[in-house]
């Protein structure tokens, strides 16, 4: 049974993402469009459990599009894991009259979210807010674009430095478990190799590639290494070198928290528009407890179990080509 919905609250919680920013300010216009009140959580789950909600007009999100991290702040919550945080929580939206959550983030978000909704009837919407793109019924998660877009300008970089000194280097990016980042990174940035946690290469077929290379007298190289990758880390792939095939001279470089930073792109700019502002349309529809995402460029719905537990699978022809492409 749909309510009526007058008051919204939204947080960011997890990892930010860049975009996060231009998510708040759909919901907070859009909201304001429709005659809504919206209330910032500040902390995410934390703030929710502590009371802290401020209110939040479209003056307050004038000039926030372009800025990277997020506004309301973020953080990851152990007490929001427990039903005892989870009542306290409950108890600050009654407090504030909140008739509904968006909350924006990744897997841990939704799970919140999930135990929340079983539990309480104040309806939740969830907005994918990740750099990994690791989440279930969305094809893009807003930050993944921009984090893709300054791993492979940052590796541009060391592609310089790597040519003028006749260097393997060892780039390892972020992305949790998953391959996402690290694949579209790997192809967009030429590298000679990508490792992925999804695929089984491993040291040897580094050795199989690096002999070809060495025959053609090809030193400078750029590998590739996603953080969650299987047979080892960036350092430990670049000490396996240095040990069996000396005549590389190996750097590691770890690109990190970089990722997580800067303005968003034009491409997650957009998607966070349009996602905060279908979550304010689906809310006043009576779409409760659902992740939204975009598939093939239209609104999708998914319920947070199936966008917790279901995998989505990287493009296995990107995989392919990737080989194709090596070296
Ligand atoms: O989920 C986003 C992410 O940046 C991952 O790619 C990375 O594994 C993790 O967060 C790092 O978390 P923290 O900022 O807590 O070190």
């Amino acid at each position: 049974m749909s309510k009526e919905i007058k008051r919204i609250a939204i947080l960011t919680s997890g990892g930010d993402a860049p975009g996060m920013n231009a998510a708040i300010r759909a919901v907070v216009r859009t909201a304001t469009h429709e005659d809504l009140h919206t209330y910032g959580i500040e902390s995410g789950y934390k703030g929710m459990i502590e009371g802290n909600l401020t209110r939040l007009e479209s003056k307050d999100v004038a000039n926030t599009i372009l800025r990277g991290g997020t506004i309301l702040k973020t953080a990851r919550c152990e007490e929001f894991k427990t039903p005892e945080g989870r009542q306290k929580a409950y108890e600050s939206l009654l407090a504030f009259d909140i008739d509904a959550v968006i909350a924006i983030g990744g897997n841990g978000t939704y799970t919140g979210a999930y135990y929340f909704t079983r539990e309480y009837d104040i309806p939740f919407i969830g907005l994918p807010g990740t750099i990994d793109n690791d989440i279930y019924g969305t094809d893009f998660t807003i930050g993944y674009d921009t984090a893709i877009n300054t791993a492979v300008e940052a590796i541009d970089k060391i592609r310089d430095t790597a040519s003028s000194h006749n260097r393997l280097f060892f780039v390892e990016v972020m992305g949790r478990s998953s391959g996402f980042i690290a694949l579209e990174t790997g192809i967009a940035s030429g590298a000679a190799a990508t490792f992925l946690p999804e695929t089984n290469w491993g040291v040897d077929e580094l050795m199989v590639l690096l002999k070809k290379a060495a025959i053609r007298k090809k030193l400078f190289n750029i590998v590739v290494v996603a953080e969650g990758n299987k047979s080892g880390t960036a350092t430990e792939l670049a000490k396996h070198v240095k040990d069996n095939f000396p005549e590389f001279d190996s750097r590691v470089a770890t690109i990190g928290h970089l990722q997580r930073g800067g303005s968003p792109s034009a491409y997650d700019r957009v998607l966070a528009s349009r996602l905060g502002y279908e979550a304010v349309i689906a809310l006043q529809n009576g779409i409760y407890n659902k992740a939204l995402g975009l598939v093939s460029g239209k609104v999708h719905f998914v319920d947070f179990l199936d966008a917790i537990n279901k995998k989505k699978e990287l493009d296995t022809e990107k995989i392919k080509m990737l080989d194709v492409l090596a070296m």
